[in-house]
């Protein structure tokens, strides 16, 4: 987000949101002053995916470097919208506020970072929180420890430094580490939630959780071929 994307009119829905949540603010400066104020919070998120994004691409440089390959297949950053940050506080009854929002919401700023096999997943993990200004808050590992419904991903939030021009701050990110494999069940299942509520469906909900061992298989026989053929 750069300058001129502070300046733009907002869209209604964030604007109602933004309103009805933080009431009070019906006075008109008021409310310009707290719009800014969100959407200067929001670029410096973006600004955080910018550093793990470079983070990452230069780990896959290196790599590429001493190894003659790559561990990393796609990087790809996302902000979370206004509307589902305030919809997540309200869920977990958090009465919002920006300084709410940064203490509880961990996943404003995602970053999913999609690997060729599953060695990989971890070589990337240990490289990254080895860097000196990288912090984790928190580590679910749904590889080792895959959801009922069969979801794998190693997820990891960490704190990140940005460099404003007079200020250092530290941002919150969520870094979702996965396989091909992984993320072909995830992209999928998560269609398919979307499009149709499944929950119910004991066929369909069987059906999800073999898909996902013949992946978990699909990956551990090719990181098995790997260590044949690349050590
Ligand atoms: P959220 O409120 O969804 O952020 O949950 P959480 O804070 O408990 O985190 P969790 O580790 O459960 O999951 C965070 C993110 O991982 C989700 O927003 C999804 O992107 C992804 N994820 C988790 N579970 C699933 C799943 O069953 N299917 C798919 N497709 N994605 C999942
Ligand atoms: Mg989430």
């Amino acid at each position: 987000m750069d300058t001129e994307e502070l300046k733009k009119p907002l869209s209604s829905d964030l604007e109602l949101h933004l309103k009805a949540i933080f009431g009070g603010a019906d006075e008109p400066n008021a409310f310009k002053d707290l719009l800014h104020k969100f959407r200067t919070l929001m670029a410096y998120y973006e600004c955080a995916i910018k550093e793990i994004r470079t983070k990452l691409e230069v780990l896959n440089t290196a790599f590429s470097l001493e190894y003659d390959r790559n561990p990393i297949n796609s990087i790809h950053g996302r902000l979370k919208q206004g509307p589902s940050i305030f919809e997540k506080l309200k869920r977990k009854s958090i009465v919002p506020s920006l300084s709410a929002i940064e203490e509880n919401i961990h996943d404003v700023a995602g970053v999913r970072v999609v690997c060729g096999f599953l060695e990989d997943v971890y070589i990337l993990e240990k490289a990254l929180l080895e860097q000196d200004d990288i912090q984790l808050i928190n580590k679910k590992d749904y590889i080792k420890n895959p959801k009922p419904n069969g979801y794998r991903s190693l997820h990891l939030i960490v704190s990140v430094p940005i460099f404003l021009s007079n200020e250092k701050r530290y941002m919150k990110v969520e870094i979702q580490i996965r396989t091909i494999a992984m993320d072909f069940w995830a992209s999928l299942e998560h269609q398919l939630e979307y499009k149709k509520n499944y929950v119910k469906d004991n066929n369909v909900l069987e059906e999800l959780k073999i898909c996902a061992t013949l992946s978990m298989e699909l990956d551990q026989r090719m990181d098995k071929l790997r260590e044949y053929v690349l050590s």
